[in-house]
């Protein structure tokens, strides 16, 4: 459960209006048309803002989404002494970091908790000022989001690290030095963690059976701008040379897949067409050939996707969440709220988190006639969901029942808003300006 926000904490993103009390009420049957901007992505701009920390220059990251976390993670950095500069507003913010002065305190609880990509500080302030001090992270309660492959491999690096109390606290007396590490699993975040301690390290550094999602590589770029080097961006060994004396860099943000294949599907659910600008195809992974046998269109122009039912309708489809090029977990729930309504059954098995299943009980709430066995969800799509009150247990959950509000017959109410918040830049605005009948009440 996310905290209520102190509003006060907030003060270094000016852009964000906390507003708490309030849940999202959705009207269902409208056919979304239009233009929807796709944001920059949240999981890349979070490791890109603690880039920034390797370096006493500036960087400036464009395309940011005006979104909880960027400012939970913004605060976080202030307290470190990294100075901010925002410009540009909810659609596409400029942050400017200077971390020029570091002071490598104590981090405290209350913010960690709220972001599991806060684990990055361990490896950028280990680097950079040879010591870290903080909780274990939080986030979404999606399963056991261990940090044992981020210990390990930073151990090997040369860092001293004491697990007790909750607190993480960590140490390098003698610097870092590059290793040769192999991760158990592809973790996301432990290869960008990995990656951000052994750019500064001393010598070189493997990672072997390293994450291939997009975002590692969008880190990469950006730390090869400002100086880096770093080789196998395209694959999953990556070589990182260690020592480099970083520059600033001026880096824009990738767009958004995991927002494009949502709304992708919103534009399926409600049998609409939308332009999802800035998207690009090729981001998407196993995502693509999969929203088209579930019957969603997509068609590349230039600038972005244009996105729609396809004339066959929705289609059962089976699939399984695998690390990228595999199908994205992050889009496991809102493709399930899709094939919800779909012709036929679709056997959908979660391999990643063992616990993000959990917006399953809200779809049925909504009339969705669906069984887990497992790690397998079993959905037997049904005519018309029907609106009804639900709460959003984490951020794909509540993405998953936007969409599915969209789509049913009637009036949904959601409540847990900050966890849409928290990954989301403006989703409710952005729809209602796409025909949705959507809009923040406050609850009553
Ligand atoms: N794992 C461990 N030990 C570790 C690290 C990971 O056991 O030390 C396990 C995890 O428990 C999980 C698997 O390895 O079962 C993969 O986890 P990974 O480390 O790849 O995930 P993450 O870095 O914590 C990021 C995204 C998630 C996204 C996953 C998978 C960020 C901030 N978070 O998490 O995004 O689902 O990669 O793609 O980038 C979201 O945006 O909603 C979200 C949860």
């Amino acid at each position: 459960m996310i905290p209520s926000l102190d509003a006060s904490l907030l003060a270094a993103s000016p852009w964000w209006r906390p507003d708490p009390g309030t849940h999202l009420v959705i009207r269902g049957g409208a056919r979304l048309t239009g233009t929807y901007p796709i944001s920059g992505a949240k999981n890349a701009a979070l490791p890109l803002m603690v880039a920034a920390l390797l370096s006493p220059h500036l960087v400036t990251l464009h395309n940011l989404p005006a979104n909880l976390d960027v400012a939970v993670l913004a605060n976080l950095l202030q307290r470190l002494g990294v100075g901010l500069g925002w410009s540009g507003g909810r659609a596409g913010l400029t942050l400017t970091l200077c971390a020029d002065r570091l002071h490598p305190r104590r981090i405290e609880g209350a913010l960690v908790g709220r972001m599991r990509a806060s684990i990055l500080l361990l490896g950028a302030m280990l680097a950079r000022c040879g010591e870290a001090s903080l909780p274990m992270p939080g986030g979404d309660a999606i399963g056991l989001r261990g940090i044992d492959f981020h210990v390990a491999g930073l151990r090997a690096m040369g860092a001293e690290i004491d697990l007790a109390g909750g607190m993480i606290q960590a140490r390098a007396p003698r610097g870092l030095h590059g290793a040769e590490i192999l991760l158990p699993q592809p973790s996301v975040g432990a290869t960008q963690n990995l990656m951000l301690a052994a750019v500064l390290a001393r010598g070189g550094t493997v990672i072997r059976n390293a994450a291939r999602e997009p975002e590692i590589a969008d880190l990469a770029r950006c730390l090869i701008a400002m100086g880096a080097g770093i080789t196998g961006l395209d694959g999953d060994l990556l070589t990182v040379q260690g020592g480099a004396s970083l520059t600033g860099a001026v880096h824009s943000v990738m767009p958004d897949r995991i927002e494009t294949g949502t709304l992708a599907c919103a534009a399926a659910v409600t049998d609409g067409e939308l332009f999802l600008e800035h998207a690009r195809a090729e981001l998407l992974g196993a995502g693509m050939p999969l929203l088209a046998a579930a019957g969603v269109a997509l068609e590349e122009t230039g600038t972005g996707l244009v996105a729609r039912r396809a004339s066959a309708g929705l289609i059962g489809t089976d699939f399984r969440t695998m690390p990228y090029p595999g199908f994205a977990t992050d889009l496991q729930s809102p493709v399930m709220a899709m094939l919800a309504t779909a012709r036929g059954a679709s056997a959908i098995t979660e391999t990643i988190f063992e616990q993000r299943f959990r917006h399953v009980d809200e779809l049925r709430k909504l009339g969705a006639d669906i069984t887990v066995h497992g790690r397998t969800a079993w959905v037997r799509g049904v005519t018309r969901l029907t609106g009804a009150r639900v709460t959003a247990t984490d951020l794909r959950a509540a993405a998953a029942l936007v969409l599915a509000g969209l789509g049913a017959r009637g009036e949904t109410a959601l409540d847990g808003l900050e966890h849409l918040d928290r990954g989301y830049d403006g989703m409710a605005e952005k729809l209602a300006a796409c025909g949705a009948d959507i809009r923040r009440e406050a609850r009553a």
